[in-house]
């Protein structure tokens, strides 16, 4: 079977019928920033899939802008996936009508994915007034990111849950973890494990601290406000995928005749307010309690290369193609530093390359002259899928695949790499 046909089998296998979950048995609901990449791949199935896609997960967005990072699907088993919807509880802020989600967000990469999904098939999407709907959601949802997360007062959105940057067990966040008392093992159950090798997932003691700071969270009825969260820091990856998403709010409004100043203003906004979180080349983590960064090797402070005009990107490619990242080597970028102490190639993204990064980093460099690069990034990414199969993550070293199979953003990412390059 061609790889082509290989990636469309697994995301028409994870379709739910209104969206596509990311993996069988550890994913079995609905996530909000794989939904945005899985839109960018089902376009080239299904317009109207990718668009439903989108659609039904702000069908779920709160009355107060946020899009949460998990919609729960009624019809998947209780007891599949913790921390479940009994948990969360989004029914007493949001009413027993609205469907269940969680209460925190992932990096706003969905108006980038709109305008994509828009632009492969524009007469389905004006037929179905796509766009229409979408815009004043996705405006919304970028209020409530601007309005309601500034914690640090400094222009740039704080995340106030490791599980809101998407990287879930980055080193990046084991400095700020360490004021946040773990709730003990024996006080929950993990799921992930059933269906994930221990060695490939984060640790216990991460889960303790994730579990406390979420129902932190909850119990404050979701109430943003540095006195709730513990947890506060400027992520380089949802402050730049806020900007490309809002250059991507300018295509939308000149498409629907909206007045698009004010998001090329924002675009301009934030990358003036980036550079806070630069230091030697690499954009970094910026820990509002602490009032430092966080100093270290993610992947995360290359992702700025998404920001259209950003004046520091030749630093960024220096960085990406010299021994912390090997990027040209490589043909994928690891999500850790390769020389530092702390670099796994194997646990979540301690190390391993993912797909939906390394897509929105060859993106990056066509968009700021480095198209050479960018196309060695598109063979490594087809390489890797045909040798490793559409795995969660790979080992960067040896493609080796790791974590969950199946995987619906690295079926997409390829299906979209085979359409357009
Ligand atoms: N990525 C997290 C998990 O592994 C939560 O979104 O469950």
């Amino acid at each position: 079977m061609s790889l082509r046909d290989q990636a469309a089998e697994v995301l028409l296998g994870n379709w739910r019928g209104h969206n596509t979950i990311p993996a069988p048995g550890l994913y079995p609901h609905q996530w909000s920033w794989d939904s945005a990449f899985i839109a960018v791949g089902l376009r080239h199935l299904s317009s109207l899939r990718a668009q439903q896609e989108l659609e039904s997960l702000f069908g779920a967005q709160w009355a107060d802008g946020r899009v949460p990072h998990i919609v729960f699907d009624p019809e998947a088993p209780r007891q599949g996936y913790f921390p479940g919807p009994e948990f969360w509880r989004s029914e007493e802020v949001n009413g027993p009508q609205h469907p269940d989600t969680s209460g925190i967000v992932q990096p706003p990469v969905h108006a980038l994915a709109a305008w994509e999904v828009h632009a492969s098939d524009p007469e389905t999407s004006r037929r179905r007034s796509f766009l229409e709907r979408l815009y004043p959601k996705l405006v919304a949802w970028h209020d409530y990111l601007r309005g309601r997360r500034d914690l640090g007062g400094r222009g740039l959105v704080s995340i106030v849950h490791p599980w809101e940057s998407g990287m879930d067990n980055s080193p990046s966040w084991d400095a700020p973890l360490q004021r946040v008392e773990p709730v003990p093992p024996t006080e929950f159950q993990r799921r992930d494990l059933d269906h994930a090798d221990a060695s490939e997932r984060p640790t216990d003691a991460d889960y303790g601290r994730y579990v406390r700071l979420a129902a932190t969270y909850r119990d404050h009825g979701y109430a943003d406000g540095l006195q709730v969260h513990e947890f506060a820091v400027e992520d380089p990856v949802t402050n730049s995928l806020l900007a490309a998403s809002e250059a991507a709010l300018v295509r939308i409004a000149q498409e629907l005749g909206e007045p698009a100043h004010p998001h090329e203003a924002e675009v301009a906004r934030i990358r003036d307010a980036l550079p806070l979180l630069l230091e030697d080349g690499l954009f970094h983590s910026y820990d509002v309690h602490g009032g430092d960064l966080v100093r270290g090797g993610s992947v995360a402070g290359l992702v700025p290369l998404v920001v259209p005009g950003l004046p520091q990107a030749q630093d960024l490619i220096a960085t990406a193609t010299g021994p912390r990242f090997r990027a040209e080597e490589l043909g994928v970028v690891p999500s850790w530093d390769l020389t530092d102490p702390l670099f796994d190639p194997s646990r979540y993204w301690r190390g391993p390359a993912w797909f939906n990064i390394t897509w929105l980093l060859q993106r990056g460099l066509d968009d700021h002259g480095a198209p050479e690069l960018a196309q060695v990034l598109r063979t490594g990414m087809l390489t890797a899928a045909n040798r490793s199969g559409f795995r969660e993550y790979i080992d960067p070293r040896t493609c080796e695949g790791k974590g969950a199979h199946h995987f619906s953003w690295t079926a997409a990412v390829v299906l979209d790499l085979l359409a357009t390059s």
